[in-house]
């Protein structure tokens, strides 16, 4: 995997700290982040979801209020104990995005949101695994921030303070394009866009 030379800020250990706070630091100060994940519930109508890095479970919660089957996983035991004190009706484990221990063809929703852009994350990757465990037919989405999509000064300028921290901004569209598909995109915010594709029958 790649590693970034530069020391990593959102590590396992931050976000098992960060967790009992994580809902509220979203609220208040991650707006855009709250309204990714609605849309995302908004797409779905029925069948099983798996949030690949759900974190403390806010999606699988909205998604669970809405009858669908819930499955999540994620590798930080703090945020997967918050997401389990919410109770709500969901499979929640501990595993990686990287080597998602569920067959292939299982899923109508793999989703997973505000979750990729760390600079050290191989999102490819990512998308090829949650690929895999999806149905044919079914739907894989993200929520997340591209590279610049728009060439102005501002968007360049955000990108290249966004490489001195852990963020990454990625072009999302052509990583799916790599793997065969050409993803929908629906901008939620400036610099936010949420971005799915139909798993198709590949030859
Ligand atoms: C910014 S949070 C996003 C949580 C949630 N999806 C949301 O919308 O708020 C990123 C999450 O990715 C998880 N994560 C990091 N590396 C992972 C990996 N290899 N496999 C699964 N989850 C991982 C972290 O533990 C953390 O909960």
């Amino acid at each position: 995997m790649n590693t970034s030379a530069k020391p990593r800020f959102w590590t396992t250990k931050m976000y098992n700290r960060l967790s009992r706070y994580y809902d509220a630091f979203m609220r208040t100060l991650f707006p855009a982040g709250e309204k990714g994940r609605k849309r995302v519930v908004e797409k779905m109508s029925t069948g099983r979801v798996l949030d690949v890095a759900c974190g403390t479970g806010t999606l699988l919660e909205l998604a669970a209020r809405k009858g669908i089957s819930c499955f999540g996983i994620d590798i930080s035991d703090g945020m997967l104990e918050i997401a389990k004190s919410k109770r709500m009706d969901a499979e929640i484990i501990n595993a990686s995005y990287y080597d998602i221990p569920y067959p292939d063809n299982q899923f109508d929703y793999v989703v997973a949101t505000n979750a990729l852009s760390g600079g050290y994350i191989e999102p490819e990757k990512v998308l090829s695994e949650m690929i895999r465990v999806c149905k044919v037919g079914g739907e894989v989405f993200i929520t997340e921030w591209p590279k610049a999509r728009e060439d102005t000064f501002t968007e360049r300028l955000i990108v290249w303070l966004a490489s001195f921290s852990d963020d990454a901004p990625k072009d999302y569209e052509a990583i799916f394009r790599t793997l065969g598909y050409i993803p929908e995109i629906e901008k939620l915010e400036k610099r936010y866009y949420l971005y799915g594709i139909k798993k198709k029958l590949m030859a």
